[in-house]
């Protein structure tokens, strides 16, 4: 079934009839393996709450998840993040951010879905952590099962670049590099978080400036490999900003200032 195809029979589903629902579900099962009838109550639920009138869509089908627009009530855009399969690969490597993790520790994972769910938790979870820290992410709205809602990057239907896609041809660079940095700072020493996936992939690029996204995998700072996350992310962005513009790049002076909030952490349980 082709995207449009599949919108048509979302937006009925969602906005159609009583009667009709039913029938349009189990059109959908058979036709569209991407939503189970478990993501589709997901979302059902989710659309009441977040008065969402329209999911006109895809924004981008990664490998784990999908992310569409939606409109809602108000006529407000929203970007949809829906996980729908984590390979066996994916979901040995996402072990070590969970484990480690204060707030997860007593639940015990056992299928995919249980996996997808706690992945979204933690992603609208720390959305609304890095948000209220002041730290320029989407405005996290709702979740439920394995659906996160939040504010859509973009305008008039069109999700801002990520600074990959921009490469060269950021008009400010610099200012751009600053205000990453200001963020991790936020990120780290209020909302006391690590990114752990921070690239020129995960950042968008909207109104002239940078906005952090994809934060599921994203640690407290108690974790075991906090510091060593946090390098990485810190190099990743010097990197980019390096090469890509030859600006003179800090992290390390940024890096020795993080330490002090990181250690504040030690031994503490948050
Ligand atoms: N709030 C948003 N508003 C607009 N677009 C978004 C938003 N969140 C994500 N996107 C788009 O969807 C893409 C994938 O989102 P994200 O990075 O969170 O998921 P992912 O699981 O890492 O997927 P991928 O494997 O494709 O990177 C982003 O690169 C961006 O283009
Ligand atoms: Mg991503």
């Amino acid at each position: 079934m082709g995207e449009d195809e599949l919108e048509k029979k979302l937006n009925k589903i969602f906005f159609g009839k009583e009667e009709q629902r039913e029938k349009d579900y189990d059109i959908l099962k058979t036709v569209e393996e991407v939503f189970d009838t478990f993501t589709l109550r997901s979302l059902f639920d989710l659309s009441r709450k977040v008065g969402l009138r329209k999911i006109s869509g895809v924004i981008s089908a990664g490998k784990e998840a999908r992310v569409y627009r939606g409109v809602d009530n108000s006529g407000r855009e929203l970007a949809i993040k829906i996980y729908l399969t984590f390979s066996a690969e994916f979901k040995k490597g996402i072990y070590k951010y969970i484990e480690g993790d204060v707030r997860f520790e007593r639940v015990k994972i056992t299928g995919t879905r249980r996996l997808m769910s706690i992945w979204a938790r933690k992603e609208y979870s720390n959305l609304k952590k890095m948000f209220s820290a002041g730290v320029r992410v989407p405005e996290p709205l709702a979740q439920k099962d394995n659906i996160v809602v939040m504010e859509f990057i973009g305008k008039n239907g069109v999700r801002a670049p990520l600074l990959k896609e921009i490469g060269d041809a950021l008009r400010n660079p610099a200012e751009i590099y600053s205000e990453i940095q200001e963020n991790i700072r936020k990120m780290v020493c209020s909302a006391r978080l690590v990114h752990a996936d921070l690239s020129e992939y995960n950042i968008m690029v909207f109104d002239d400036s940078p906005v952090i996204i994809d934060v599921s995998q994203s640690v407290l700072l108690s974790h075991p490999n906090a510091e060593e996350f946090l390098r990485k992310d810190v190099s990743n962005i010097d990197r980019f900003f390096n090469r890509t513009y030859g600006i003179e790049v800090h992290g390390d002076t940024l890096l020795e200032e993080l330490m002090q909030c990181l250690r504040k952490s030690e031994g503490s349980i948050p």
